[in-house]
């Protein structure tokens, strides 16, 4: 009898058709993405390098700017952005994201955009059909656009648009970093641009084992105030306690908690005189992060939403295009 050699399975994340995940990216292919990013920053203007695409946003988790952000990204390449969401699709019916994802494809769209609460969802997708397939955030896995655009703001406050070489750069991420899917894909690109990157919040919100992403991890806020070029903070997220926890908080009060991890003006006025304020968002404003930074001088919170749109503009172009060059 011969033995049938096993399949390798296909590295999908790799595929220039999808973007899944910013983790292992080929550091080529991320600086090609955020130069791309960069030449649409410097000429806006509309252009049709998808005229006749559609879009479609699979969102079955909440979003605003993210969904928004590709609706207008897609429009602004010359495509049309069409929109499904769980309620009131045949997603609550029993459908599988797999069919689901088939069945808008055999309706002739060039890319799904996927945002789904279970990590993996947009592997599952990408698996499942041939179109270009974009993570709009998977669980607490990747949101690998967010990644992007984290990176393309850090570059553009830092004067690195030209090298996006971070080398000398130093990246504080402070707040629920294990339920952040934002957390990790900003640490895979921010450490494949060459920056050193710290992950800061109690030990519930910041365990040291996030050391394997190759970050570092500290539960002292003030000690990295001085030594930061730009500051992520990121929001508490409750809902994802509620999920593992049996709605027990990891975080004890919310007074304490401010007190340890709150970005509030007195700490931001310790920071580098060129340091940066970064929030993907949604804020829980005075919560994580005091109003007057939100709101301040150092904040470039609503600059991320902008470079947002350019990112996606750049991501579609590139896998769309990928996926009709046959790059499969
Ligand atoms: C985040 C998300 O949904 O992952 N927001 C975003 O996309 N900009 C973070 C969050 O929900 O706190």
């Amino acid at each position: 009898m011969t033995a049938t050699a096993p399949t390798p399975t296909p590295d999908i994340a790799a595929e220039p058709r999808a973007l899944l995940e910013l983790a292992g990216i080929d550091p080529a292919r991320l600086r090609a993405l955020l130069a791309d990013a960069a030449s649409v920053l410097r000429d806006p203007a509309p252009t049709d390098a998808l005229a006749g695409r559609t879009v479609a946003n699979l969102f079955f988790e909440d979003s605003t700017r993210t969904r928004l952000s590709f609706t207008l990204a897609a429009r602004a390449e010359g495509a049309e952005a069409i929109d499904l969401t769980s309620a009131g699709s045949s997603v609550s019916k029993g459908e599988s994201v797999a069919d689901t994802a088939r069945t808008v494809e055999a309706m002739g769209v060039a890319a799904l955009v996927v945002r789904h609460r279970s990590a993996g969802a947009a592997h599952v997708v990408a698996r499942a059909v041939r179109c270009a397939v974009l993570n709009a955030g998977d669980g607490r896995h990747e949101h690998p656009t967010q990644g992007l655009l984290d990176a393309l703001t850090i570059a553009e406050a830092h004067g690195r648009l030209d090298s996006f070489d971070f080398s000398g750069l130093r990246i504080a991420i402070v707040g629920d970093i294990a339920s952040s899917r934002v957390a990790r894909s900003d640490v895979a690109a921010l450490r494949a641009l060459g920056a050193s990157v710290v992950c800061v919040g109690p030990p519930a919100l910041a365990p040291d084992e996030l050391a394997c992403l190759g970050c570092e991890v500290s539960q002292d806020l003030d000690a990295q105030l001085a030594d930061a070029d730009a500051i992520q903070m990121l929001r508490i997220q409750f809902e994802r306690h509620d999920a593992g926890s049996g709605g027990a908080s990891p975080v004890g009060s919310i007074h304490e908690y401010r007190e340890g991890y709150a970005l509030s003006p007195e700490r931001a006025a310790r920071m580098k005189p060129s340091a940066i304020v970064m929030h993907p968002g949604p804020i829980n404003r005075d919560v994580e992060l005091s109003a007057a930074v939100a709101d301040g001088p150092r904040s470039r919170i609503l600059r991320q939403v902008t470079l947002g749109v350019a990112v996606r503009r750049a991501v579609l172009r590139a896998s769309v295009h990928a996926a009709e060059g046959g790059a499969r």
